[in-house]
């Protein structure tokens, strides 16, 4: 369990995040929402430990993350943070080493790494590109490969910042497949994104953050709220507005599922 308590973090002259209580629990999915500018990358920030609090603290398992050099590398190992832009993350030059580097820095046995790539590769579905060289590869697919360099360090807790932006309808479709194995797996993940029909599909529990102030509810309840919707910059996701329009309950995750509904099939 992974917790931010009255946490305040300043950044420039602004504290971007006002007190603000947020809870991740084992093996949640959770989408993080909030307009431009509303500090969804620095809340991540703050969970990943690599921003110190004005006020407040992050929690591991109820205690106080510390800001011990050790400590803090545990930590950061546990909860992973992939960036927006994956050319902030890429290391490597080729595709294979840039997902090994994360592993062999913990000094792992050769094998034991191996392994790991090999199963994170699996994971993203892009062990065809493990000899690849990242720079010839597409937008998409270093996205994956970021990705799969995060979990190949076995977090608990997986931060994505926005990985929906730039991909098409398959790159999306593959992002959904592959954090429906992390969840299996019981990786906890949190997903930023503007896209509140992909966030009511995927999310359990979604995170509201407006000027500095943040709302944690289950996902029907905070996306189908117009009000916060309408302040987030946002909108009620229309698989929401398409259930209640035929007073469906419970409300189906996708308008193709409320259609069905609607016309009786399963
Ligand atoms: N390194 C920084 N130094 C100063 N201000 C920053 C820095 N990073 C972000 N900010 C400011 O913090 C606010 C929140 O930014 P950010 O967390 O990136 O929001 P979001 O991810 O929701 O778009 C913005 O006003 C941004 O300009
Ligand atoms: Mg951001």
């Amino acid at each position: 369990m992974l917790e931010l308590v009255g946490a305040t973090v300043r950044r420039g002259d602004r504290d971007v995040l006002r007190r603000v209580n947020l809870c991740v629990g084992p093996a949640t999915r959770m989408a993080l929402v909030g307009p431009n500018g509303s500090g969804k990358s620095t809340l991540f920030t703050t969970l990943a430990g690599a921003l110190e609090l004005r006020e407040g603290e992050v929690r591991v398992a109820g205690k106080a993350l510390g800001r011990g050099r050790a400590e803090l590398r545990e930590h950061r190992r546990r909860v992973q943070l992939v960036v927006q832009d994956p050319d902030d993350q890429l290391l490597s030059a080729d595709v294979a080493q840039d997902v090994s580097f994360g592993p062999y820095n913990l000094g792992l046995p050769e094998d034991e790494v191996r392994g790991r790539v090999q199963d994170a590769l699996e994971l993203f579905d892009i062990t065809q590109l493990a000899g690849r060289a990242t720079h010839q590869l597409s937008y998409g697919e270093r996205k994956r490969v970021v990705s799969a360099g995060a979990i190949a360090l076995r977090p608990s807790v997986l931060l994505l910042d926005e990985p929906s932006a730039g991909l098409d309808e398959v790159g999306t479709a593959g992002l959904l497949t592959a954090l429906a194995r992390l969840h299996e797996r019981g990786t906890a993940i949190v997903l930023a994104t503007h896209d509140v029909d992909l966030a009511y599909q995927w999310a359990d529990e979604v995170a509201v953050l407006v000027d500095g102030e943040l709302t944690q509810t289950d996902a029907a309840t905070g996306l189908g709220d117009p009000e916060l919707m309408r302040v987030a910059h946002l909108r009620v996701p229309h698989a929401i507005t398409v259930g209640r329009a035929l007073g469906l309950d419970p409300l189906p995750r996708t308008v193709d599922a409320a259609l069905r509904t609607h016309k009786g099939q399963p």
